[in-house]
């Protein structure tokens, strides 16, 4: 086999990696206009690479930015949010994903990242990497026709039409506020750029509305529409952040308000977003798709463990990470804290279980009944539920 050269890529070097990730994706080439726009959006020395040593080639690239993921009980800890993950299509399934992912994963720990976090375009990938689905999403589409707002719907604030410009910063100084639910990230700089590319490519004009109450901007949302027929326009919720019932309950008043819409469609939202409760008539929403949505892979176990809260007893877990060995052992988990143990373990499962369970999306005992996970003791499985459970399902929001 050809040997392979991984290395942080320069800045100068970040062009062809995203060409060559573009073209994974079977995406056009990047114009010289637009590459100004995809360069904002791109963090220095967070571009891995894999290089050809014979050729020089690049044949295989991942990046990452740097965030920060809300846990159970509003802790945060820093995550690398993975994305532009691709190998060149002659030289798939030799191994140049498995170089990457393990020279990332390495990296994150050298640099003290607790968590890493992806979407994944297939979900056979990125298990034998430790990432494990952590969060759920839905999408749905409202019949705006059918939908009215019930007169007990909150109501306070306004909603004002922005200009782009003008909105992005206020956004950005409002969103930390607003990252309430476990599997919440933090979004730089540079995710907001991209934001504004995604909002320019798109075909229909795209309108950006902010929701402000007594303590200013608390939601804001991006739209785009297509009106194929002059009586038929589609309202697409590109974003929607609500810091409050106020907030969700005034953009959803202005959005189900704007004329000539008959319907609106949202993608990514939470699964249990309660857009049916705002209306008169529940079954003018229906839900067409739920997917996997954030992936996460804790990179320093004991710290992710100890940055969350629990209830209950405390469970003996024995984890198994065979990429990041350091993380293997048993740890003591309870609501008391989190510390390294010689205890028999109660339940022993892989690192990416272990992330499945980390924000709440399964409960460990769905994991033991599949053989995901294995109890060594009676009604620890039920034991553990009580540990990991959260008031709400965790949801991410933040595409990358
Ligand atoms: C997905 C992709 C990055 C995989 O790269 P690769 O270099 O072929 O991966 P590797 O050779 O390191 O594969 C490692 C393992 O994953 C498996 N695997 C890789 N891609 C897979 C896929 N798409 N579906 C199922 N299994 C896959 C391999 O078979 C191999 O399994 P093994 O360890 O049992 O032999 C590459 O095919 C690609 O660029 N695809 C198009 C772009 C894309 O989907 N990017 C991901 C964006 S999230």
């Amino acid at each position: 086999m050809t040997d392979h050269d991984v290395r942080t890529l320069a800045d100068d070097e970040l062009r062809a990696s995203q060409e060559l990730f573009r073209a994974t994706l079977h995406a056009k080439p990047i114009t010289d206009d637009e590459w100004p726009q995809v360069r904002a959006g791109l963090q220095s020395a967070r571009s891995l690479g894999v290089h050809e040593v014979d050729s020089g080639a690049l044949i295989g690239t991942a990046r990452s930015f740097d965030s920060a993921l809300t846990l159970p009980g509003g802790g945060e800890v820093p995550l690398g949010a993975v994305t532009s993950v691709g190998v060149r299509a002659d030289r798939t399934r030799r191994g140049v994903l498995t170089e990457l992912m393990h020279a990332q994963l390495r990296e994150f720990a050298d640099r003290g990242v607790v968590a890493a976090g992806l979407h994944a375009s297939e979900s056979a990938i990125y298990g034998r990497f430790g990432y494990g689905v952590a969060t759920w999403a839905r999408a749905y589409t409202v019949d705006v026709r059918r939908a009215r707002m019930r007169q007990d719907a909150p109501v306070g604030g306004r909603v004002d039409i922005e200009d782009f410009d003008r909105a992005f910063d206020q956004w950005a100084a409002a969103y930390p506020a607003m990252t309430t639910r476990p599997g919440m990230l933090a979004r730089p700089a540079e995710w907001w750029s991209q934001l504004r590319r995604t909002a320019e490519k798109q075909d229909g004009p795209v309108t950006a509305v902010t929701h402000r109450g007594t303590g200013g901007v608390d939601g804001f949302a991006v739209y785009s529409v297509d009106r194929p027929r002059p009586d038929s326009a589609t309202l697409n919720l590109l974003e929607l952040q609500a810091g409050g019932p106020e907030a969700f309950a005034g953009l959803w008043r202005y959005l189900l308000s704007v004329d000539l819409i008959h319907e609106v469609t949202a993608n990514g939202r939470p699964v249990d977003e309660p857009v049916e409760l705002l209306l008169t008539d529940a079954r003018a929403v229906s839900t067409t798709a739920q997917f996997d949505d954030l992936w996460l892979r804790l990179v320093d176990v004991p710290a992710a463990l100890a940055a969350r809260t629990y209830t209950g007893e405390d469970v003996v877990l024995e984890v198994t990470d065979p990429v990041l060995p350091g993380n293997s052992g048993r740890y003591r988990v309870g609501p008391d804290g989190v510390a390294r143990t010689d205890e028999p373990a109660r339940l022993q499962l892989s690192v990416d279980a272990l992330a499945m369970l980390h924000l709440g999306a399964w409960r460990p005992s769905q994991l033991v009944d599949t053989g995901r996970v294995r109890a060594t003791t009676a009604g620890v499985a039920e034991r553990a539920d009580r540990l990991f459970t959260t008031p709400a399902p965790p949801w991410c929001g933040t595409f990358f």
